[in-house]
Order: C-alpha cells, then structure tokens, then sequence
C-alpha cells in the first residue's frame, strides 16, 4: 500500500488558453493549502505543462499520455525524455477515453508503460471494465481488468520500481455514478492480487471515476484504495481541494 494518498486532477482537454489552466493551477494550491502526507498531482493538456509547472509549489506535474519512442519521425507524438525536461513526474497511460476514441489497445498501452517504466516517469495505468460486463456480476469485471493488467503490463511492472494502477470502471467516468466504495475496495484488493502474481509486488491502486467532494472520503476511508483519479471535480478548485482534504 502506498505510504501517502495520491491524488491526481485529471484535466482532460481544459481549460482553453494557458492563462486559465495557470490560475486553476494556483486556485488549486491556495485551496489544498499546507495538507501533509498527500501527493497531489496536476495533470493539464501538453501545451500548459510549461506554465503550470512554474507556478505549482506543492503539486506534481503530470502529463495525460505518452509515446514508446523517445525521438524520430512519429509526428503528432510526445516523448518520456520531453515529458522529464518539463519536469513531469507522472503520465496517465491507457485512459479509457483513449482505448475508445483513438483505438488505444493493450499492446499501445502496454508499450507505452514499458517506456515510461524505463524513464523516470511513474506511470498511472488506467484500467476498468464497460457496464456490460459489470452488470453480469463483479466475477466478470474481475476477469475483464485481469485480462487488461496482464496484457498491460507484460514484463514492464516487474523492471519499473513505481507504477500506479488506475480503477476506473468506464461507466462510472463523468457519468454522476460512482461505483461504491465497497465495490471499488473488492475491486482494488483484486488489482493488488492480480498484480503481485504478475510482478511480484503490489502497486498502489487509485479509484477513478465521478469522484466528487461529497463521496471522495468514502473512498479514501477503504484501506485498498491509496487515492484518486479525478475529472470533472479537478476543473473546479474548491471541489478539488475538499477532496483532498477529505483524504486527510
Ligand atoms: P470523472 O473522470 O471524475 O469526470 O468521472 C475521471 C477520469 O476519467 O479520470
């Protein structure tokens, strides 16, 4: 289990110009304020990475996505190497939101966490299964996030000394509906088992999806679930900070 709660806003595309994505920056921090033993983690579009990072004081910066290769014609790509001149520290890879729209696979995703294992990135893995599947019962989800970690991760959780795995079951995402806290907790301590046969160590395991001020403590309250991955609640620095001080 991990020593400290991690908490990491997850902005998504927003907001629209550097100058509101460094003042949601520094609202967030004032709102967080000196809370201990908590890692928050600001992760912005690629373009505000830069200006973000100069003004954040307690966070760290992460980054939404990266690429396996570190340089060479792959246009459109972001590297591990430009992510650690920015002074990144964590990378979310394999988002739900990515497997849908750009196609994103368990190979891509496994690639991209071997890359960023190799640097010294910490990668947050994002895994969780469609409500098709968790309507036919948590057997089956288990199933459906086992395939997903041991297909994602292959060889590179047992070389990186840090990865973090992300819970998110897809419709629980930006939905309103979270999944329970009991039902994250099974779902997390299934994470860590899964994860300690395929690399002989347990990761810190982050639940992810409608997480709010209001239900972020119950969360936090199940010893299995080391912090959260936040949406729609990171855009708004109130809410943000509530929820990590519900973590405290
Ligand atoms: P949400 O998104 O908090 O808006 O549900 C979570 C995520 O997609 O990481």
């Amino acid at each position: 289990m991990a020593a400290k709660k991690i908490i990491v806003a997850n902005w998504k595309l927003n907001p629209d110009s550097p100058k509101k994505a460094v003042a949601l920056a520094k609202a967030i921090e004032k709102g967080i304020g000196r809370v201990q033993n908590i890692e928050t983690v600001i992760a912005p579009p690629f373009p505000f990475l830069e200006d973000v990072g100069k003004v954040l004081r307690r966070s760290r910066l992460g980054a939404q996505d990266v690429f396996w290769e570190k340089s060479g014609a792959y246009t459109g790509e972001v590297s591990t190497p430009e992510l650690e001149s920015l002074d990144v520290r964590y990378v979310i890879v394999g988002h739900s939101e990515r497997r849908k729209l750009l196609a994103e696979n368990d190979e891509i995703v496994a690639r991209k966490v071997k890359a960023a294992a190799a640097s010294g990135l910490i990668p947050i893995i994002c895994v969780g299964e469609p409500f098709e599947i968790r309507r036919t019962g948590t057997s089956s989800a288990e199933r459906f996030v086992e395939q997903q970690l041991r297909r994602d991760l292959q060889t590179a959780a047992i070389v990186s000394k840090n990865i973090i795995i992300a819970y998110e079951p897809i419709w629980a995402i930006g939905s309103g509906m979270p999944d329970t806290a009991k039902g994250a907790a099974h779902m997390a301590r299934w994470i860590k088992s899964v994860v300690r046969s395929v690399a002989g160590r347990e990761p810190a395991v982050l639940y992810g999806g409608s997480v709010t001020g209001r239900n972020s403590g119950q969360f936090f309250a199940e010893p299995a679930i080391d912090g959260a991955l936040v949406g729609g609640a990171s855009l708004k620095a109130a809410e943000f900070a509530k929820i990590v001080k519900s973590a405290v």
